[in-house]
């Protein structure tokens, strides 16, 4: 008799996440006082909600959220995942444990083969790469780690990863001043289980700074998946205001807005002046009175706000409850909190 293969499980698939949102987010203070920073919405979404809808696309059926400051906010919004269509359960870190630290704990929620692969992901990162694509080529390298990476024009705030010509991984030099390659950390990991258990359980450790400096001595099979479409790093107030931007412009970047994006995204109960523009990706939330002459570009308006008559926002935030001026004249700047 044939044997059915459409009923076996694909051993080269990817199922398990973790996504690491317990960072305090102090750049974006005081935005991140009492919101942690992958649940700040951009493009009417939390950053977390656009990545698991992403993972969830590329097959990940079940998800640990590795949490720890403001680590209560989580659960009410995702629960156990069955809204978004994947499971998804909690980790929490009384005291943060550093993200090596987060992901050994985080695994532990995860009943893992012995062979089996996880996908990581920082919890800030919005980014255009094929999630199947760095899964196969971990598959093909048979890699211990593979890690996604693109370039920028100024690595001194990420971690720089030059490769060799096999695509391996040559070192690791998180935050350096003076950066030897214009490769990075992008953010996203799959770790086999053996590497995984080379992170110590229930101790502070840095996956940048400790783990993987430590698998490359010992001559861990580490690889980079180099992939230069959109990626942004939400950390910083001007990245949190363009990322929002970005993706209510260009649609394909997140699913989780379907629906909701173009020029502008607005809010119920929204009174806009007929000779007011709103545009270039912007969200006005619910409750904004926006008056006469306004003109509102790639912004993000928070709820309750009132723009007095005259004025010109552009690529800012705007904290809700607050009374723009008339005439004000605001760019590239966080307003309110
Ligand atoms: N659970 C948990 N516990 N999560 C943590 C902890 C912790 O102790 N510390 C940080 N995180 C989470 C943050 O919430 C964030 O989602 C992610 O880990 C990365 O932390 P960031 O603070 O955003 O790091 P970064 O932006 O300075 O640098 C990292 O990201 C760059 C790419 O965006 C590094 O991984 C760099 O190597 C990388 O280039
Ligand atoms: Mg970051």
């Amino acid at each position: 008799m044939e044997k059915n293969l459409a009923s076996e499980p694909d051993r080269n698939q990817i199922t398990k996440a973790i996504l690491l949102v317990g960072g305090k987010g102090t750049r974006l203070a005081p935005l991140t006082n009492h919101t942690p920073k992958p649940m700040l919405k951009v493009a009417g979404k939390p950053v977390t909600e656009h990545q698991i809808v992403k993972a969830r696309d590329a097959g990940i059926t079940e998800l640990v959220l590795a949490t720890s400051y403001l680590a209560e906010v989580f659960k009410p919004y995702f629960g156990d995942g069955s809204k978004f269509g994947l499971k998804i359960t909690y980790a929490v870190e009384n005291e943060p444990l550093g993200t090596g630290g987060a992901i050994a704990n985080a695994a532990l929620e995860l009943d893992l083969e012995p062979n089996e692969s996880v996908m990581i992901f920082n919890g800030d990162v919005l980014s255009g790469h094929s999630l199947q694509s760095q899964i196969a080529l971990h598959q093909k390298a048979n890699a211990d780690v593979t890690l996604y990476l693109t370039k920028v024009v100024d690595p001194r705030a990420y971690g720089c990863v030059p490769l060799d010509e096999e695509k391996r991984v040559k070192a690791f030099l998180e935050k350096m001043e003076n950066p030897i390659a214009d490769t990075i950390n992008a953010g996203c990991y799959i770790f086999r289980k053996n590497a995984l258990q080379q992170i110590p359980v229930g101790e502070v450790v840095s996956v940048e700074r400790d783990v993987f400096p430590a698998l490359l001595s010992k001559g861990a099979g580490v690889y980079g998946y180099l992939d230069t479409n959109y990626w942004i790093d939400m950390g910083t107030p001007q990245s949190f205001i363009k990322a929002s931007r970005d993706l209510l412009m260009n649609p394909h970047l997140s699913s989780a807005t379907k629906g909701v994006v173009g020029e502008a995204l607005i809010g119920s109960n929204v009174q806009i002046h007929p000779t007011a523009q709103v545009g270039g990706g912007s969200v006005i939330g619910d409750g904004c009175e926006i008056s006469e002459g306004v003109s509102i570009f790639g912004s993000m308006i928070g709820e309750n706000v009132r723009v007095g008559s005259g004025s010109q926002i552009s690529n800012c935030y705007i904290a809700p409850n607050q009374e723009v001026p008339d005439q004000s004249v605001f760019s590239d700047q966080i307003i309110g909190e």
